[in-house]
């Protein structure tokens, strides 16, 4: 699927959450409590050091561009997963292991929001926006300007 240059840093993060996800899913077939568990901290590590700021530069760059059903879904999207990754960085704190399960239920929510993200919203808005609104998504993405050494 085609991508806009501008969220191609966006989907590239979606692919290695979805990796995540696939971890997730195969240490559970595995029934191997061990590997289910480290699967679960390896979410919350990546939930914590990265998909939080993702989330963050999301609703930062894309949010004034949304229309309001898509702005309504992709905050209660990021609400509910906010909550679901809770215990799981509750656990990775604290050193206890994580429920069983709670890894297996944020990660099947994670995979439906990347989806929704880059099946519908993603994809509706290249259909809708003109070029000039990509260039302040790519600079809003790319992050604050690096003052030049004085
Ligand atoms: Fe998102
Ligand atoms: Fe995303």
């Amino acid at each position: 699927m085609w991508r806009h240059p501008a969220i191609r840093p966006l989907s590239r993060e979606h692919f290695t959450a979805l990796s995540l996800v696939r971890d997730v899913r195969w240490a559970a077939v595995s029934g191997v409590a061990y590997l289910r568990e480290r699967a679960a901290l390896e979410l919350a590590q990546a939930w914590r050091d990265h998909l939080i700021a993702h989330f963050d530069a999301e609703e930062r760059a894309l949010l004034p561009h949304m229309n309001s059903q898509e702005s309504q879904e992709l905050l209660s999207q990021h609400k509910d997963l906010h909550g679901l990754m809770a215990p799981l960085l509750a656990s990775l704190a604290s050193g206890q292991p994580p429920q069983p399960g709670d890894a297996e239920v944020a990660a099947e929510a994670l995979e439906s929001h990347v989806r929704w993200e880059e099946q519908t919203l993603f994809q509706g808005l290249q259909e809708r926006l003109g070029e000039s609104p990509w260039l302040s998504i790519a600079a809003e993405l790319a992050g604050p300007a690096v003052s030049p050494a004085s």
